[in-house]
């Protein structure tokens, strides 16, 4: 018998989660539609909860954007009226903008204080994002992929997608085995986040993300969409071909996937159908089907 000391599971542990349940590995991506964006942020909501009470030290990927308010909102909720416990979880984010300093309103560290770090009772020392206004970019880039891997990698990867079709902030010909870097971001991004600045012109035009090829080491990934506006790039990401223009198509290499939309999101998706029936049919889903 195999005796694991302390609590990292080496890799390759990918699907354990389900093994655990009883249910066969599973190696595709999965899609999983819910009515409104409320029930689809509910639902990721829950998948995290499920993985962090499954292991306590959940190293846990993060992400910024509007869509993960709810996600957020719904994990606090759950530490306060369930006890959800993140005192040994660590933490890591996808990205940080270049330039602006943790207590800058429109970083990504005062976003997640704000949103989550604030409401629950991690240990503020195990959470981290690149630092935006370090001395030496380059370094502080590969001082954030070592300290992931002296974590053990991250367990659970959530994610959001941009316009472009980017996760994190892998903009159009990221390499599919990039790491974390500096990317100059997209005047389609720059649109679509520079309300949150008060224009364009205040908007950073780089930041630093964890690459494509970060992304995909984690052992689980779960991707939320919401709104009509993602409509295109979504069924773009998980029908089309995999492609570094759209950095989203990288996850469709990954072992263990999850897509959740609303039906909004959804509306690009030809397998619309086939998706729902594995959602009501496949025992992993059983304890997530019909609640909100
Ligand atoms: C930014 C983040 C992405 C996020 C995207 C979507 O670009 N870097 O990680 O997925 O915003 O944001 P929203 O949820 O506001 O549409």
């Amino acid at each position: 018998m195999l005796l694991y000391i302390g609590f990292r599971v080496p890799r390759p542990m990918v699907g354990r989660g389900a093994a655990a349940a009883g249910a066969c590995h599973r190696t595709d991506m999965e899609v999983i539609i819910q009515p409104t964006q409320e029930a689809a942020a509910d639902l990721v909501a829950r998948i995290i909860a499920h993985d962090l009470r499954a292991n306590p030290h959940l190293v846990l990927g993060l992400a910024t954007g509007s869509t993960m308010e709810r996600v957020y909102g719904g994990l606090v909720r759950m530490h306060r009226q369930e006890n959800l416990d993140f005192s040994l979880c660590t933490t890591f984010n996808l990205d940080e903008y270049v330039g602006l300093a943790p207590e800058d309103a429109n970083s990504y560290r005062f976003y997640m204080n704000r949103h989550l770090f604030d409401g629950v009772n991690i240990d503020k020392r195990n959470t981290h994002l690149p630092c935006g206004v370090a001395p030496d970019l380059d370094a502080e880039c590969r001082d954030y992929e070592a300290l992931i891997k002296r974590s053990g990698g991250i367990d659970f990867q959530l994610l959001g997608i941009g316009r472009a079709g980017h996760i994190g902030f892998n903009e159009p010909l990221s390499a599919l085995q990039s790491r974390t870097r500096v990317k100059a971001l997209t005047p389609t991004t720059i649109e679509q986040n520079a309300p949150f600045f008060g224009g364009p012109e205040k908007m950073p035009r780089r930041a630093m993300t964890m690459g494509v090829g970060t992304i995909i080491e984690a052992r689980r990934c779960v991707l939320l969409a919401t709104g009509g506006a993602k409509a295109q790039v979504l069924a773009q990401a998980v029908e089309g071909p995999i492609t570094s223009m759209i950095s989203a198509t990288a996850l469709q290499l990954h072992p263990r996937c999850t897509v959740v939309v609303d039906e909004a999101a959804a509306a690009g998706l030809q397998e619309r159908e086939y998706y729902r029936w594995i959602f009501e049919n496949e025992p992993e889903w059983e304890e997530y089907r019909g609640k909100r």
